[in-house]
């Protein structure tokens, strides 16, 4: 099988993972419209090259909160990779570290975040939800602190679960609550998958959250959506988190500009605007839709992030174009895991990092710091 771009890997996770698997990587909230348009919005942006000009090879590093990294591309946190792959969390890591940028690990996890680090020799950042209440998550803040996350990373739309359609009906509740008679129905899915059922019980079957350590042991997979509505993060957070770590704060989730004013007033040091992929609140704007805004209100006082519907690489240089600093991929490289591992995600990140060499020589472009509005127009918005 040939990869050409990232739709060849989603086929490819399609064909390996059992359907609830897959479509809990590939759905997205309600009826997915935020999750057609975040990718789609990218076509309303047109780009205009400088043509006839000789330009060394493109130089693609840039550094994102004062790290250098090889490209504007950064892993998203995405929980439960484990699911995808044995210990996915911590192949995705080591590959980012090898591609020479930063790993996000979801708290939502199921390999301890120390083994993650351990396994990235590039920098990484804890994606924090504060599952369990306030010392639950400083046990895990202090965890990350002591294990060498260099960032946390505050995801702030996700007062309660999406409504994800498909989980409902491909039975996820049914599985994750282990009950015999109600999983029957969804049985076949998973037998026919053997490749993947051989990895799963190989890497200890179904998987908890160590990253998240109650009074009884890991939280447990079936508790996620009540542990998400008992701990929503508000701004206050913030405060007491800062108490506590005193390396940089992202702040992901932010989608109208004065969100992103009052994450700089409260001390954030970046901020990602983002809609967690379509996956909660559907019918947001597309978030290459929001970014001129925030970069307005914030982008002369922080860092502004991207993530959402990013497939390609020219994606990634439109977002940079209107001012994001570099782009998180969530999708992109999970179907790279799901597909094929180490080498699925290894090889996602050189189609992307192939696309954004090529973009920048077809534009005329030496480098992604010099990338600017002057580039691109937004035609239909
Ligand atoms: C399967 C999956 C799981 C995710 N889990 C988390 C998570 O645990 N925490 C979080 O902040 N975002 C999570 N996200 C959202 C991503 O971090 C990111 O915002 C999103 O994937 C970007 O959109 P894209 O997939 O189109 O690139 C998840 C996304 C996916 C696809």
């Amino acid at each position: 099988m040939t990869f050409v771009n990232i739709e060849d890997f989603r086929r490819a996770a399609r064909r390996r993972l059992p359907r609830s698997v897959f479509e809990y990587i590939d759905g997205g909230a309600e009826g997915e419209v935020t999750l057609r348009e975040n990718a789609r919005a990218f076509e309303d942006i047109s780009f205009h090259p400088r043509s006839a000009v000789a330009i060394p090879p493109p130089e693609l590093g840039t550094t994102v909160l004062g790290a250098p990294i090889s490209m504007p591309i950064i892993l998203a946190p995405v929980g439960s990779s484990r699911m995808f792959w044995p210990r996915g969390e911590a192949v995705a890591a080591g590959v980012a570290g090898e591609a020479g940028t930063i790993y996000c690990l979801s708290t939502l996890s199921g390999t301890r975040l120390e083994e993650v680090k351990a396994a990235t020799r590039g920098p990484a950042w804890f994606q924090l939800y504060l599952c369990g209440g306030r010392d639950i998550a400083a046990q895990g803040i202090q965890r990350a602190k002591a294990a060498g996350y260099s960032a946390l990373i505050l995801t702030i739309d996700t007062a309660v679960a999406g409504m994800r359609e498909r989980d409902l009906r491909n039975g996820s509740r049914e599985m994750i609550a282990r009950k015999l008679v109600p999983m029957l129905p969804h049985l076949p899915q998973i037998l026919s998958r053997p490749g993947w059922l051989r990895g799963f019980l190989g890497d200890g079957g179904m998987m908890k959250f160590p990253n998240v350590m109650l009074p009884d042991g890991p939280m447990l997979y079936n508790d996620v959506g009540t542990m998400l509505a008992q701990s929503t993060v508000t701004w206050d957070d913030l405060k007491w988190i800062r108490q506590i770590w005193d390396r940089p704060i992202v702040i992901k989730g932010v989608q109208i500009a004065d969100d992103a004013r009052r994450a700089v007033d409260e001390g954030a040091d970046a901020v990602v605007v983002s809609n967690h992929g379509g996956r909660q609140l559907d019918s947001v704007w597309p978030t290459i839709r929001v970014l001129p805004d925030v970069v307005k209100a914030v982008g002369d006082r922080t860092e502004v992030l991207l993530d959402g519907g990013i497939r390609r690489g020219s994606d990634a240089v439109k977002a940079i174009c209107l001012g994001a600093k570099a782009v998180l991929i969530g999708r992109a490289y999970a179907y790279g895991l799901a597909a094929a591992g180490a080498a699925g995600v290894r090889q996602s990140l050189d189609i992307l990092h192939a696309d954004l060499y090529r973009t920048l020589k077809l534009l005329g472009c030496a480098s992604v710091r010099e990338l600017n509005a002057s580039y691109v127009s937004r035609d239909r918005w």
